[in-house]
């Protein structure tokens, strides 16, 4: 058989005309998760949190003590609403995102595919121990707010959710679950 012209990619049958958005709590994998996606496919990775630190021109850290979270999430929609416009792209949203009815709204209106990444607090708490990077958990009381914040939230990405899928798996195998969602829904529309 003639491989020259194979490589290990994934091949969709075309783009898919709609952003695929990886959604779910801090730590929970969105980003290594999406670079596999991408490295594996066609499709481009784009991390949320990098394209709104771009257009800032500052850190995340920076935009929340300077201006607050409710300039963030200002921000994180404007984001939203750009990419709900890009086509066969793979996003890692904030971990905040996809709890904003406005940013859900926007992504569905273009028909965005919503995919949330599924981690049991108890992961999440030791994934996230000594991280500095998170102003929402930057905080003294930080395991009481780890925990009211997920519970808050785990209903709010199960709602947003096209897709769910469990992700305490290794990475790879997460991308390869997801990709084969994307095909089937692909060729379903
Ligand atoms: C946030 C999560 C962060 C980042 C910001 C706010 C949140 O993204 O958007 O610090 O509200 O959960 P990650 O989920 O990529 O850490």
């Amino acid at each position: 058989m003639q491989m020259d012209n194979m490589d290990n990619k994934q091949q969709f049958m075309h783009t898919p005309q709609y952003p695929v958005i990886l959604c779910g709590f801090m730590g929970c994998g969105k980003t290594t998760i999406g670079k596999r996606i991408a490295k594996l496919s066609n499709l481009k990775f784009i991390d949320m949190d990098d394209y709104i630190v771009d257009k800032a021109g500052m850190p995340i850290t920076e935009i929340f003590e300077k201006y607050g979270e409710n300039y963030f999430r200002d921000l994180e929609h404007n984001a939203c609403k750009d990419i709900a416009k890009m086509k066969g792209v793979i996003i890692a949203a904030g971990g905040g995102a996809l709890t904003f009815e406005r940013n859900i709204k926007a992504l569905k209106e273009h028909n965005g595919r919503i995919i949330f990444i599924e981690v049991p607090l108890n992961e999440i708490a030791k994934r996230l121990r000594g991280d500095k990077s998170r102003p929402m958990l930057n905080r003294k009381d930080k395991d009481k707010a780890m925990k009211e914040l997920y519970e808050k939230r785990y209903p709010l990405y199960k709602a947003a959710a096209d897709y769910i899928i469990d992700g305490c798996d290794e990475p790879d195998k997460v991308a390869q679950v997801i990709l084969k969602f994307i095909n089937i829904t692909d060729k379903v529309m």
